[in-house]
């Protein structure tokens, strides 16, 4: 589209596309799925995963954007008329996951709150079941969860005022501020964390090699699975992100820069997470793997924990890191939100107001199920959605769309090379006409993809 909304700066891409790949899964999931796979000898799969499959769709995804310069469908569509559903599908499984996705950040953001009196006394598993977890009777509605629905239009207050601001003035100008954020927030945190008694119990516990895990095909199914989470691969969203990149733009580079990235954040997640964990198995005299955790327990449950048992400033230490989960959660709802947003306004080409309007309205009104007691009942229900229909089926079938039947490998490759430091070779179409589809393939055959947190 000739006006198409641009970046301003080539570090306003990256760092939007960096602020998607950081998210939950980043802190939350990454750390227990590496420790359960291995430890330190999972890194061996997920580098793998990362330069044989996350980077290289990165870069497809990335050249797919820039050369059709359309949302999912419209790119899909102007490849070839007959693929625009491709587009849609991907598009709809971002807005089921913003629905909860939504609420999990209000959540983040009233446990914020809570941290500065450390209102979620000693107790915190019996604090989150009765207040936010407890269903309601069956057929009954059982009231909004306390203090949610406030962090709620929060979240959605932002992420739709980011997304009315435009590309250059909402989402980039937002990246360029809650990224660097993050990640200083988030390196406070991993220092104290560092110096915590128990921390290197914790640490070795992570990074300790368990080398007979290494042929395991399920270790090497959960890597990949966490790269393509993590890197938002298959959700329409990076077609998006860089549908709005100037002519002149160093695809591949880019997509490096985004690859590492993440996965540097993942790590550091990773260190700090487990040095946490370490101090208090050291606390309560166990060994670590007792209390190793990932998704909502992880962090409404055994991170309440932690903070209590900070030697000084817990409440500090509770805001920090639970303002970090906030930030990283609000960049990635933004891209997600964007997705469909984009998507409706190319198709029906209306204004980008009415689209976040109706796009972002109709998700956030969804949203307000998971927020009442007992709406985890209702996550499950999504995550189950997402994992069927989700991000492995969708990455699949796109590869073999995008690859085999429009065979689109040599010009991709073409279009990248002419903008790009970096040269795609043989390589690239072998990781992703061969490699790829062999372990997605597989992955879905054996249904055995790890769940998303
Ligand atoms: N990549 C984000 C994370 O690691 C999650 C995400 C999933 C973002 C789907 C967008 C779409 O948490």
């Amino acid at each position: 589209m000739e006006n198409r909304p641009q970046w301003g700066t080539r570090a306003g891409f990256i760092l939007a596309a960096v602020g998607s790949a950081i998210g939950l899964g980043n802190i939350w999931r990454f750390p227990g799925v590496a420790y359960e796979n291995g430890g330190g000898s999972f890194f061996i799969p997920y580098l793998f995963a990362l330069l044989t499959a996350g980077i290289p769709l990165l870069v497809m995804e990335f050249t797919l954007g820039h050369k059709y310069r359309g949302s999912a469908p419209l790119t899909y569509a102007r490849l070839n008329k007959k693929f625009e559903w491709l587009g849609w599908w991907q598009v709809g499984i971002a807005f089921v996951i913003s629905t909860y996705y939504s609420v999990i950040i209000a959540w983040a953001i009233s446990y914020s709150g809570f941290s500065l009196n450390l209102s979620w006394g000693k107790d915190t598993q019996t604090f989150l079941f009765s207040d936010y977890l407890q269903a309601a009777a069956p057929g009954e509605f059982g009231g909004f969860a306390p203090g949610v629905l406030l962090p709620l239009l929060i979240v959605w207050l932002v992420t739709l005022g980011v997304l009315f601001a435009g590309v250059k003035k909402g989402i980039e100008l937002a990246n360029k501020i809650f990224i660097p954020t993050l990640v200083f927030l988030f390196l406070i945190i991993v220092i104290r964390a560092l110096t915590l008694e128990g921390a290197a119990q914790g640490l070795e516990a992570f990074f300790k090699p368990n080398w007979d895990m290494i042929f395991n095909g399920k270790v090497w199914i959960a890597a990949y699975g966490q790269i393509f989470f993590s890197l938002s691969i298959a959700f329409a969203i990076m077609v998006t992100y860089s549908s709005y990149l100037p002519k002149k733009s160093d695809i591949t580079n880019n997509a490096f820069i985004t690859g590492f990235g993440n996965s540097a954040f993942e790590l550091l997640a990773g260190i700090g997470v487990f040095s946490a964990l370490g101090f208090m198995a050291m606390q309560q005299g166990v060994p670590v793997n007792e209390v190793v955790t990932k998704g909502i327990g992880l962090a409404f449950i055994v991170f309440p924990q932690i903070i209590n048992e900070f030697p000084a400033f817990n409440g500090l230490f509770g805001f920090l890191f639970f303002a970090s989960l906030t930030l990283a959660g609000l960049t990635s709802l933004i891209s997600i939100v964007e997705t469909f947003v984009a998507g409706v306004q190319d198709k029906f080409k209306v204004s980008r107001t009415k689209a976040v309007f109706i796009g972002g309205g109709i998700s956030a009104i969804i949203s307000l199920l998971f927020a009442t007691r007992g709406g985890i009942n209702f996550l499950d229900v999504a995550d189950e959605f997402i994992n069927s229909f989700g991000v492995t089926l969708a990455g699949f079938v796109e590869v073999i769309v995008v690859i085999w039947i429009l065979r689109q490998a040599t010009d991709l490759q073409k279009h990248a090379n002419q903008i790009s430091d970096i040269q795609l070779g043989a390589w690239w179409k072998v990781c992703l006409g061969v490699i790829t589809p062999i372990v997605l393939g597989y992955m879905m055959i054996d249904k055995l993809r790890a769940e998303p947190y």
